[in-house]
């Protein structure tokens, strides 16, 4: 049995590769280490006993984080935990430092010194889950490469970018076993309704405002998170030390396509249409600040090293997701609940199509 020693398990992606990877990889046994903020929710994994443990706890505790590795000896550590939403970064940026920057250092340094004094394992591995958003904004044409120079807008993504970098000098400072994935935008099941596609499939299910930021034509290339993380698992095993791997879905589409499209599917499933047809709801209010206009990137790298490629098409996973929204009702209340509802009310007054005035302090 491999150990493998997953951080921020309980969030969206975390919560998707501990459930996928559990049935895809019979041999492996997993450790999640999570702090359980707003966007954790431990209840995603509690039918989950065999060949799995949850630590609640923060990468932050190098005590906690340096016993769970003497104690469980993982062959490999996948870094998801961290602050995840732009949003919130306008508001709050020093959250993102906390747990982005200084988290992800502090978890570096545990894991050195337990490879180091563990005799260096040959096969030990460092996964850390990034993000496109480090390599800044495109215009109409072009991709983001592995090569593209660093350029982040929002605090979250200077964060993540300043996590990569502490990344990379691990390795090539102390020879430390580490990869970086930087991923497009992701989309699926157990994501917290503060994201673009599910905010919009519960507002319109609720027969809410659309909060479209600027003119809805800012572009995502999006990413069903069930081909994330067969990439991370696939970068995990077979990717080489050191490197950085783009992962992309293929599937650039402006926003308001994307909301036009979720109207569209939950008009088939709940009835509507004509005068109450879903698109009514759209309501353009103030852009984000900083807002980066088009993400794209080119996964050529993983493709031609490690044979990896998305699976599902935008259209069929997106159709499966607003199926799993509209099966999932407890789960959507429960994690709508306390702290959530409590951020939307101080920062949107309660009222999430307000636009977004209310949102810096
Ligand atoms: P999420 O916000 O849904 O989940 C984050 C998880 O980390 C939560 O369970 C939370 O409780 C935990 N966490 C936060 N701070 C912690 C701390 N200090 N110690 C321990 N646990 C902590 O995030 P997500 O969307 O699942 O993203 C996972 C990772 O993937 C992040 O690193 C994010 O930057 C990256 N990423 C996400 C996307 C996306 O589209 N969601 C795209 C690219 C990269
Ligand atoms: O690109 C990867 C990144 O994708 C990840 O690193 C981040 O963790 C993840 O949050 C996501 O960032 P975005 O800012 O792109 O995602 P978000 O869902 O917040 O927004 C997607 C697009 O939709 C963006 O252009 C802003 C717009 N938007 C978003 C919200 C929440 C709206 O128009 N209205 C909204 O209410």
């Amino acid at each position: 049995m491999k150990t493998i020693l997953v951080t921020g398990g309980a969030g969206f992606i975390g919560t998707n590769f501990i459930r996928h990877a559990l049935v895809a990889r019979p041999d492996w046994r997993i450790v999640n280490l999570d702090a359980l903020t707003y966007a954790g929710n431990a209840a995603n994994l509690e039918d989950l006993h065999a060949r799995y443990r949850f630590v609640h706890g923060n990468i932050n505790d190098s005590a906690l984080v340096e016993s769970m590795l003497a104690e469980e000896k993982p062959r490999g550590v996948v870094h998801f935990a961290a602050e995840s939403h732009v949003d919130r970064s306008i508001v709050g940026p020093l959250d993102f430092v906390e747990t982005n920057v200084a988290g992800t250092t502090r978890l570096l340094s545990a894991c050195r010194r337990w490879w180091e004094e563990t005799g260096r394992p040959d096969d030990f591995r460092f996964l850390h889950v990034s993000t496109d958003e480090v390599y800044g904004s495109l215009g109409p044409e072009g991709f983001f490469t592995e090569q593209t120079a660093y350029d982040p807008s929002s605090p979250y993504s200077a964060s993540k970018a300043a996590s990569d970098h502490m990344v990379r000098a691990w390795h090539r400072t102390y020879g430390f076993p580490a990869l970086i994935t930087n991923c497009s935008n992701n989309y699926g099941p157990f994501q917290f309704p503060e994201k673009l596609i599910p905010l919009m499939i519960l507002n319109i299910i609720e027969e809410k405002k659309l909060p479209v930021y600027g003119d809805g034509r800012n572009v995502r290339d999006w990413l069903y998170v069930i081909d994330h993380c067969e990439a991370l698992m696939t970068v995990l095993e077979r990717g080489t030390a050191g490197q950085t791997y783009n992962i992309g879905g293929g599937a650039e589409r402006q926003n308001i396509d994307v909301v036009h499209q979720l109207c569209d599917l939950l008009d088939q499933r709940l009835g509507r249409g004509g005068a109450t047809t879903s698109r009514r709801l759209i309501s353009f209010v103030t852009d984000r600040p900083g807002h980066d206009r088009r993400y794209a990137i080119d996964a050529s790298k993983i493709h031609k090293e490690l044979g990896w490629q998305p699976r599902f098409s935008f259209e069929q996973a997106l159709a499966a997701t607003v199926d799993w929204y509209l099966a999932h009702k407890p789960w959507i209340e429960s994690v709508r609940s306390g702290e959530y509802r409590r951020w939307i009310e101080v920062h949107y007054g309660g009222a999430r199509g307000k636009g977004t005035e209310g949102q810096r302090d």
